[in-house]
């Protein structure tokens, strides 16, 4: 059996990304393990769904501790002593201070709902569809010191259309990123992922050079 690569998840709200990495786990699409989810919320559903599938659980609430670095600081000591190799942050709605980020380095992955660097921060889908962009899509990367900057792994890219609304396109790309995640976190499992600069190196890559897409679609 292949290594089952020690997770620990965190989340702050719905938590249908946590899902969708429990669900690649039970289906055997990817050896990991998610030795524990951390909420920075008590309300978050991403706890009943970890519950459901007796998953661990630390509630750990921000408004608690005097500043960002003793906060990160509890997190790592959970995160230690349930001897977690990779951070997942799964709707995480935190800054992370550089405590973390070092304790941490190139271990901790976030998935964005956009393209990055495009439309970084909050409220990215609505930014996106007020925009016009004819794309948009998720990211999933390699968390650094800064806010949404670190080197990428995966992306997918989803249409955009002028009639969409923030939350028909939130749907369209958090499809994707139900697949994205998962996909991301077992090239990490199985060693592949390599951080060389800004970039980050996958082996054994597959390239399909005429995979593109235009839109609105161009007739003949
Ligand atoms: C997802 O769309 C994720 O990309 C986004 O929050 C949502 C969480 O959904 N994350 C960020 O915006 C991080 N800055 P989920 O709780 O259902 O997985």
């Amino acid at each position: 059996m292949a290594r089952q690569l020690p997770l620990g998840v965190l989340i702050s709200g719905s938590g249908t990304n946590l899902q969708a990495i429990i669900d690649a786990i039970e289906a055997k699409r990817l050896d990991a393990v998610i030795r524990v989810v951390i909420s920075n919320r008590e309300d978050a559903f991403g706890l009943v769904r970890a519950k459901k599938h007796n998953i661990p659980t630390e509630i750990v609430d921000h408004r608690k501790f005097p500043s960002r670095e003793a906060y990160d600081q509890a997190l790592i000591d959970i995160l230690e002593a349930r001897q977690v190799e990779l951070v997942v942050l799964a709707g995480f709605m935190r800054l992370l201070s550089p405590v973390l980020v070092k304790a941490f380095s190139n271990r901790i992955m976030n998935i964005h709902p956009a393209l990055l660097p495009a439309f970084p921060g909050l409220h990215v889908q609505k930014k996106a569809a007020e925009h016009g962009v004819r794309f948009s899509g998720c990211t999933v990367h390699f968390v650094n010191e800064g806010c949404d900057e670190g080197p990428i792994i995966i992306q997918a890219v989803v249409p955009v259309y002028p009639d969409d609304t923030e939350e028909s396109l939130s749907a369209r790309i958090l499809k994707e990123e139900h697949r994205i995640y998962p996909g991301a976190i077992q090239l990490h499992s199985e060693g592949r992922l390599h951080v060389v600069g800004r970039k980050v190196l996958v082996d054994n890559l597959e390239k399909e050079e005429n995979q593109v897409l235009v839109n609105p679609p161009l007739k003949g």
